[in-house]
């Protein structure tokens, strides 16, 4: 396993659509497992994407089981092709971004979604979740549309925060 470098603003590969993941194979599957390994080194990390890490396919990885405040979650999962089907509510809520280290910042998502998602075999898999994870699930689907959060602000002026520490296991959490 290794840990791979993770992009940050402003590198342009951020900002591309990724590519479907097609081969199920195992070249796929140590993949997933460096990109588990990079999203468990230094600062914690709720989710991780591939593109995150210069991949430019749809696959995510989150994990809400750690978070400070037990709330619904599905523990740790890994989504190759996650699309969501169904939005409900809006929330404003604070988030942070591997790939955007210096800043954190709230940003509107749905409270609940539905989404459809293949396991890293091409099993085809459903879920719903509500609250932080389905916040999560937003921001990690958001990279592999070449979102970040930071695109999502409803104004840099108030919405956004300049981290004043960087350090394992701070507050907020990162996606
Ligand atoms: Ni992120």
């Amino acid at each position: 396993m290794a840990i791979l470098e993770i992009l940050k603003l402003p590198d342009p590969r951020l900002k591309e659509v990724s590519e479907p993941v097609e081969r199920f194979d195992d070249e796929l599957h140590g993949f997933i497992a460096d990109l588990e390994e990079t999203r468990l080194h230094g600062p914690a990390a709720v989710g991780i994407a591939a593109p995150q890490v210069g991949r430019l396919q749809r696959l995510v990885i989150i994990d809400c089981s750690t978070t400070r405040k037990p709330v619904p979650n599905h523990g740790r999962l890994v989504l190759v092709n996650p699309e969501i089907t169904d939005w409900e509510g809006f929330e404003l809520g604070r988030e942070g971004c591997l790939s955007v280290p210096d800043y954190t910042g709230n940003v509107i998502r749905a409270e609940r979604i539905k989404l459809t998602a293949q396991d890293p075999r091409g099993e085809a898999l459903q879920f719903e979740m509500e609250g932080y994870e389905a916040r999560a699930l937003q921001h990690e689907v958001d990279h592999l549309d070449g979102m970040l959060f930071v695109d999502r602000l409803v104004s840099r002026r108030t919405d956004l925060f300049q981290r004043k520490v960087y350090q394992k296991g701070g507050k907020p959490r990162r996606n």
